[in-house]
């Protein structure tokens, strides 16, 4: 989006509509007793000047601040290309799947969905378009290609592991998630700006919480987002709820079935990964000036534990994000469009990127894609895929999706013979053969 844009009509949130649990204030105390006023103030003043730098950054690079990789440079990416992704959080593989191959899957996908019409979920109900199918053969295949499963342990060993230095966590699972067809002029409202991975549990959590043990105590430069030594055994889903992963994806992302640009019902994204999410994290703890002039001016908010709204939280939901409530982000600025993307392409973007889908498409035709995440495999996450097996086995929706499609008696639907499609990194990848 360029600044001279307006700014898609997502809904805003206000504290008139906020979630206020009884246990919110509690967390606030806990963590200001634990790390103290002076630590979060510090670094509450350090992130917004940060912010400053970044969003003006981001004002003049836009879409380029999102790297492009070559397949191979996916596989085996320089160290400087490590160190910006460090930085930017996300990017794009050109040519993960061949192009044929991801047209074959378009075709499979939109025929699988054309002769099950009656019969599958989509979201949101007014104009469904994230399909809540989990076992078609495209889906099956884009999650399991060895192509794709070379990528995602390359992409997971982005990441460390103080208590795995061998990597081992790197091989990769295989998270059975939804697939898009959104036909253009379909307006898509309901996911504005939000980060996945949780809400209340950041803070809830007391792992999950650890994970961020630099920013709470007044170094958020020591931050590392890549680290998984703690954040592997955070509880990502504390809160029950339809919106949260309860498996750990290092990189969330998708693989493109067409070819779709801005403004077609794409994605877009907040290229940070340290200073946005530290932001996002601290601002409950502080209150705005009262006069509006001054909203921009860090010294000025008052700290605050007393208040028990943590704005774009709602529990059972993922992060909202909106302008108004966190108005350092800048978010005019900041939240970029992806760049176009083709048959084939992916992007990735790390568990605590702010994203949103496009309200509009006003492409001339359908923009596809069917979500396959980077999954490491951790004890939790092996856990889960192992009862995602039996799930698939019985044509049922995976644990996260309970609401999805009953695919057993779809026409079209593979069943357990598509599990010797992708060879043995495959097979692991489904849990089978770990
Ligand atoms: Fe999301």
């Amino acid at each position: 989006m360029k600044p001279t844009e307006p700014w898609p009509k997502w809904a805003e949130f206000s504290l008139e509509t906020a979630e206020l649990g009884p246990d919110n204030v509690q967390y606030k105390k806990d963590i200001a007793a634990e790390y103290g006023e002076a630590a979060l103030r510090k670094s509450w003043l350090a992130v917004c000047k940060q912010l400053e730098i970044l969003s003006a950054e981001m004002a003049e690079k836009q879409t380029s601040a999102i790297p492009e990789l070559t397949y191979e440079e996916g596989i085996n990416p320089s160290d400087e290309l490590k160190d910006r992704i460090r930085k930017v959080g996300c990017f794009v593989v050109r040519g993960t799947i061949p192009k044929e191959t991801a047209n074959r899957w378009f075709s499979d996908l939109d025929n699988y969905v054309k002769a099950n019409k009656e019969r599958i979920n989509g979201w949101p109900v007014e104009s469904p378009c994230i399909l809540r199918l989990y076992w078609s053969r495209a889906q099956i295949e884009s999650r399991t290609h060895p192509r794709a499963m070379s990528l995602h342990e390359s992409l997971n060993k982005l990441w460390h592991d103080e208590e795995d230095k061998e990597k081992t966590f790197a091989a990769p699972l295989s998270y059975a998630d939804a697939a898009r067809i959104r036909p253009p002029g379909t307006p898509f409202t309901s996911l504005g700006p939000h980060i996945d991975a949780g809400s209340l549990c950041r803070w809830a959590d007391p792992t999950y919480r650890k994970v961020y043990d630099a920013i709470w105590s007044g170094n958020p430069e020591k931050y590392d987002p890549l680290d998984l030594t703690v954040r592997k055994k955070a509880n990502t889903s504390l809160f029950p709820g339809s919106a949260h992963s309860s498996v750990l994806r290092l990189w969330q992302g998708w693989t493109a079935l067409t070819k779709a640009g801005a403004h077609e019902g794409s994605l877009m994204l907040y290229p940070d990964i340290r200073t946005a999410i530290a932001y996002v994290l601290l601002r409950p703890f502080f209150q705005p000036p009262a006069d509006k002039a001054d909203i921009m001016d860090a010294e000025k908010w008052i700290f605050d534990v007393e208040d028990p709204w943590f704005p774009g939280v709602w529990r059972e939901k993922s992060q909202e994000l909106r302008p108004d409530a966190f108005p350092h982000l800048q978010m005019h600025n900041g939240l970029v469009n992806i760049p176009t993307m083709y048959p084939g392409d992916t992007i990735w973007w790390h568990c605590d990127m702010c994203h949103a889908i496009e309200l509009d498409h006003q492409g001339d035709s359908i923009s596809s894609v069917i979500y396959v995440a980077a999954t490491p495999t951790t004890p939790e996450n092996l856990a889960y895929v192992q009862r995602q097996l039996k799930a698939f086995l019985d044509g049922e929706p995976p644990e996260d999706f309970r609401g999805g499609s009953i695919e057993r008696n779809f026409k079209g639907y593979p069943g357990a013979k598509e599990l010797v499609l992708n060879g043995d990194a495959g097979l692991r990848a489904m849990g089978v053969s770990v």
